[in-house]
């Protein structure tokens, strides 16, 4: 059993840091302790676009080709642009509100 925790961080915010487990949804393990709102969780109302910054850019999985089509559909194409909850956390991140 791995002993990892990686740290979720939500800078200008006053939200406290929140530690979690390698592969915890990051959805899950934020709904109501950071500045994103969420709705369907399951990809498809747009309700939790956020930026979010890894500590190590190679351990954050590429968005799905729906990810990128619902991004698209709402315009927001940036390369921090992700749906928060599709993400799996591997690396310390930072969340942005859009
Ligand atoms: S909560 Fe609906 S797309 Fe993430």
């Amino acid at each position: 059993m791995s002993d990892t925790v990686h740290r979720i961080h939500f800078p200008a915010t006053d939200a406290p840091d929140v530690t979690c487990a390698p592969g915890t949804n990051l959805g899950t393990l934020i709904d109501g302790r950071g500045p994103i709102e969420f709705g369907c969780f399951s990809g498809v109302c747009g309700t939790c676009i956020a930026h979010i910054r890894p500590a190590d850019p190679q351990k954050l999985a590429e968005p799905s080709e729906a990810e990128r089509a619902l991004l698209a559909f709402f315009g927001e194409e940036g390369k921090e642009t992700r749906l928060a909850c599709r993400v799996r956390v591997h690396t310390d991140l930072e969340i942005h509100t859009v």
